[in-house]
């Protein structure tokens, strides 16, 4: 966890304020939910036998014995509002975008923070196929703004409840044959989550995976269907997308769709559908854990990830299903990349005025000078603990504002300020109820 100031701070800002504009044209509406939720909204959400939340989340029990969680990420959130706020009577489907701090306890590493911020887009009371591909290319518009130009979507089917069994059985099986080459963890994961093993990074693991049964080979004939629209969506809006059936996610409410992007310049993914790529999984560091050979560390870490998850509502307790689609952008690792252009947020004016005061008299005025200047919308700076003229003018020499605004005690006795040019050293005395009319007549 890690306090973000100064130009950082506005690098998110700035980043915030792109992403959610972009959104907004593309229909969505912001939601901010609470930080701590009750526990249970992302053990059944989430799922009991995901790392986040077996070993990543933060829990608190509160007076009254009721079990807290930090949230680790939105999309459960979002759902349960949904349910709670009766969304459903609302036109559907409901498109949400938010943003703020996710927390999980993980191992500190490149990209990987304890505290850590998410841009989300989720869209709910929806089954169809436009809405997966909408969200995926809202959120790489949103990163091609911010300034990646080799992004790359890996994206995966993981079939529904009708096909996944099969497939699990498939996998199961396929992995018990080799049960002796599985390490530890997955020997554990055969167990309670087997499609966690396609995730494995442990080198006996990566090389079974492999000839691992694919899920879209198991697809029934809907999931099928979904699938192949969804890929006929990226195609026409040119989205470049690698087929990666290793892709499984590390949250247990997803069906169907599953997509991670990330930004890699050696990652063939040029063209939808380009039959030439390298089969991304030979390229990409899951987003899991990061252990591993030195090398591998190097390679990119997934931007942001996400995909459709049409039973949670109804692991959240809701008696109807809720279709829906979503994905989250991991903002720490946009702003920390090289390739990000500066996003400049509303909240950063130039200051047009250096405002200088010289003693007790003055200080006691300032503020009201302040405030007239603020009420005219003309940014400033000032230093309001320094006393010496010649080291405050210093100051606005140096950023090179264009106004200095001096209020001396002669001045503050007088209700007056002097206004200086600093282009040409020129300087008036003005009233300060006159001060707003002299300034735009200056064109400050
Ligand atoms: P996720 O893949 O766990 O998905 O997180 C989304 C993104 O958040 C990741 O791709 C990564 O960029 C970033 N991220 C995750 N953990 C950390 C961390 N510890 N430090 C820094 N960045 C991190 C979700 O959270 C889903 N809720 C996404 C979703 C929305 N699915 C449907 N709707």
């Amino acid at each position: 966890m890690r306090d973000i100031l100064g130009a950082d701070f506005y690098t998110y800002q700035g980043f915030f304020e792109k992403a959610s504009e972009i959104a907004m044209y593309y229909g969505f509406r912001p939601i901010e939910t609470p930080m701590l939720e009750r526990e249970n909204v992302f053990t059944s959400g989430v799922g009991k036998e995901t790392d986040i939340v077996e070993k990543e989340m933060y829990t608190l029990r509160v007076r009254g014995g009721e079990k807290l969680a930090l949230r680790p990420e939105g999309t459960a959130s979002i759902m349960r509002a949904y349910i709670e706020g009766g969304m459903h009577t609302m036109p559907q489907p409901v498109m949400l975008y938010y943003y703020g701090p996710f927390f999980r306890h993980d191992k500190p590493q490149r990209g990987r923070y304890r505290e850590f911020f998410q841009f989300g887009l989720e869209v709910l009371g929806t089954s169809k196929s436009i809405a997966d591909a909408m969200v995926i290319q809202i959120m790489t518009t949103i990163l091609k703004e911010a300034g990646f130009k080799n992004l790359c979507v890996l994206v995966n089917s993981i079939g529904d409840k009708t096909c996944r069994p099969h497939y699990i059985r498939e996998l199961v099986s396929y992995y018990r044959k080799n049960m002796g080459d599985l390490c530890g963890n997955c020997r554990q994961r055969l167990k309670g989550n087997p499609l966690r093993l396609l995730d494995c990074k442990e080198l006996q693991c990566v090389a079974l995976k492999e000839n691992a049964p694919q899920s879209v080979a198991h697809l029934c004939e809907h999931c099928k269907e979904h699938f192949r629209e969804v890929l006929e969506c990226l195609d026409t809006i040119k989205v470049p997308y690698s087929i990666d059936h290793t892709l499984v996610r590390g949250l247990d409410y997803y069906s169907r769709t599953v997509f991670e992007i990330i930004d890699d310049e050696d990652l063939i993914c040029i063209g939808p559908r380009d039959e030439q790529k390298k089969p991304a999984k030979e390229n990409k560091e899951k987003d899991g854990d990061v252990e591993g050979a030195p090398e591998e560390r190097a390679l990119p870490l997934a931007l942001g990830g996400g995909g459709r998850y049409d039973y949670l509502a109804k692991q959240l307790g809701s008696k109807k299903e809720i279709s829906a689609v979503g994905g989250s952008i991991g903002v720490d690792r946009v702003v920390e990349a090289p390739q990000l252009v500066s996003l400049t947020p509303r909240i950063i004016k130039k200051p047009k005025i250096y405002f200088i005061q010289i003693g007790f008299e003055a200080k006691l005025k300032s503020l009201t000078v302040i405030e007239v200047l603020r009420k005219a919308r003309i940014p400033l700076v000032h230093a309001l603990s320094k006393d010496k003229l010649s080291i405050q003018l210093a100051i606005a020499e140096k950023y090179g504002i264009p106004y200095v605004v001096i209020l001396g005690q002669k001045e503050a006795l007088e209700e007056s300020v002097i206004v200086r040019d600093m282009s040409n050293r020129s300087q008036d005395t003005v009233k300060i109820e006159k001060l707003e009319d002299y300034l735009k007549k200056k064109k400050v």
